[in-house]
């Protein structure tokens, strides 16, 4: 079965089952500037697992676009992926373990025909916070799965939150019996010999976990996850993802190119690029803070591997455009945003190219320096030099000092770069706050103005639209945001109609104080959370904008009178800038 008929059995069953199927989220988070990408399918439901009612219903099925740094350097052995698909349905307080186990048992058992002997599940063995899952192991019983297939294990294995806090509970996972020899008598699901492989994990989500520790939740809900790529494997019998539909034309076309045989530099090329190119897709873009380092360190990773097999670096284009075919069935946007992606990929390639070349003379100098003294440590004042003023990739710095037989303090350099992304916030901050710091009466209306316009470019363009600043005067407002391509005059009047279609509804714009956990949760969106304390304020205006903001702002829409845009252009790479008055 290919991924895609994977996807859409999935979609269908639980659609049949009364879910209603809600679009992927995109993988850089819209309002949640807590966390760098979307991680799980739960992560955008947050405010809905809380208790808000979600606009389609209580069951919710999805393919979750997810990408997770933690493991990218594992990437290049057999399995770790840092862009992976999570398909999930959900429970918002409606069903929960028994029909839960009793749909993921058909589904697997019936819509993919794993035989039941090839299925094992561990569920939660309790304690002091919550107690042994017998319900869940009975469950399993009923549904038919066989004696001695269910194991119970501890809050390691068997229960599920999303970082240190939020909504969270034991969880019941399903494993798939590769076949594999046992590696032991005691070899069991939670071995990693890699006889068992995790297929499924259904999180009976009724608690919340804080600082003071757990609470119940208003509602008992189920999230599940499923990784698509991890499935199609096992049901296509491949050894790993990347002899799968999925990987395995960029990987024939690195063999075809490369002079050098490495199978790690192979997969690691592939990966990233799938990742980088979901990133770029979603508007993400490469710099040298959080999201956007990120990315550029998978695209420079890449890029490195393609010189480790004496691949044309040239050749990055075909492998674009090659990916872009391979994975528009699963990803339309990608054939959307084929010549974005080539271009992001392209340019940065070419800056890395500049950068190698002049950062690894460097290198080589200092490093001569260091051995006429008789010296073997190269200090985090050099990486982070090196990196600060030649844009050198610590990641290299480390690989050539091995190469050239040096040691490497890399923790002084993570201590100093910390120092350097802390000031380079502080800094945008600052940037900030000026744009809005006068408040007479007409900068009070621009401001309002500004989440108006926020939210309905966000429904013109897309949700990869964020605010990336604004200035205002008595006679205007200017306001960037990301976004790529020039608005055309249709975007723009769709804009200026929405803004003026709210204010002539006269929406009461609330302005609430809330903790600021809880404002992420509720999707309030903010340009810099680091900015705010504990206690923060919101705005919110009807169902259409909801922003972090400490005002002031005016008490209803129909104050603003009549809005309209005066002018649209680039303002750096990755952001346009709108230009608008009310009159
Ligand atoms: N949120 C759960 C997971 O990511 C389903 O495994």
């Amino acid at each position: 079965m290919r991924a895609i008929e994977i996807r859409n059995k999935y979609l269908n069953f639980f659609k049949a089952h009364g879910h209603s199927v809600i679009p992927s989220a995109p993988l850089i988070p819209e309002n949640d500037p807590s966390v760098l990408f979307t991680t799980a399918g739960m992560q955008p439901l947050v405010p809905y697992l809380l208790g808000q009612a979600h606009p389609a219903g209580t069951r919710l099925t999805d393919y979750q676009k997810c990408v997770r740094t933690n493991d990218i350097d594992e990437v290049g052995d057999n399995r770790h992926l840092t862009y992976f698909e999570m398909l999930g349905n959900w429970s918002l307080g409606d069903y929960f373990k028994e029909e839960s186990i009793k749909m993921s048992f058909e589904f697997l058992t019936k819509e993919l025909g794993i035989p039941v002997e090839k299925l094992s599940v561990t569920v939660f063995a309790g304690d002091e916070d919550c107690p042994r899952d017998e319900v869940a192991a009975s469950c399993w019983k009923k549904a038919g799965i066989l004696d001695g297939h269910i194991y119970y294990y501890g809050k390691d294995d068997n229960w599920w939150i999303a970082g240190e806090t939020g909504p969270c509970g034991p969880d019941t996972e399903m494993f798939y019996d590769t076949g594999k020899p046992a590696c032991s008598p005691e070899c069991q699901p939670s071995c990693d010999c890699g006889k068992y492989v995790e297929i499924w994990n259904n999180v009976f989500m009724e608690y919340f976990k804080d600082e003071k520790g757990y609470s119940k939740l208003k509602q008992q809900n189920v999230d599940t996850g499923l990784g698509l790529e991890r499935m199609t494997m096992l049901l296509q019998g491949k050894e790993t993802p990347f002899d799968t539909e999925i990987f395995k034309p960029i990987m024939d076309k690195l063999v075809e190119l490369q002079k050098v045989d490495i199978i790690e530099s192979r997969r690691i090329i592939a990966e990233h690029l799938r990742s980088s190119m979901m990133i770029i897709s979603d508007g993400g873009r490469p710099s040298n803070l959080d999201r956007g380092y990120v990315l550029r360190r998978l695209i420079r990773r890449m890029i490195r591997h393609m010189n480790k097999l004496q691949i044309n670096l040239d050749e990055i284009s075909t492998l674009v455009e090659l990916n872009v075919d391979n994975l528009k069935e699963l990803y339309p946007e990608l054939e959307k945003n084929r010549e974005t992606i080539k271009i992001v990929i392209v340019e940065e390639k070419d800056k890395f190219v500049k950068t190698l070349s002049n950062g690894e003379k460097e290198f080589n100098k200092e490093v001569n320096k260091l051995k006429n003294q008789g010296k073997n440590i190269i200090d985090g004042k050099m990486v982070f030099r090196l990196y600060d003023t030649y844009g050198f990739p610590p990641e290299v710095t480390k690989d050539l000092a091995e190469e050239a037989d040096m040691q490497i303090s890399m923790e002084e350099f993570d201590k100093l770069f910390k120092e350097h992304q802390e000031k380079s916030r502080a800094g945008a901050t600052q940037k900030f706050k000026g744009g809005l710091a006068s408040t007479g009466e007409m900068e009070t209306k621009y401001h309002t103005a500004t989440h108006l316009l926020n939210a309905a470019l966000k429904q013109v363009l897309g949700s990869h639209v964020h605010q990336r600043g604004s200035n205002i005067t008595e006679e205007r407002m200017r306001f960037d945001f990301s976004h790529d391509s020039k608005m055309t005059e249709e975007q723009k009047k769709q804009t200026e109609d929405l803004v003026n279609q709210w204010i002539n509804e006269a929406i009461p714009v609330q302005r609430l104080e809330m903790k600021k956990d809880e404002a992420i949760a509720i999707g309030a969106e903010a340009m810099f959370i680091e900015k705010y304390g504990e206690n923060v304020t919101v705005y919110k205006i009807g169902d259409k904008s909801i922003e972090l903001c400490g005002g002031p702002h005016v008490s209803n829409t129909k104050e603003l009178g009549h809005f309209k845009i005066k002018k649209e252009e680039a303002s750096s790479s990755g952001v346009r800038r709108i230009k608008a008055i009310l009159d």
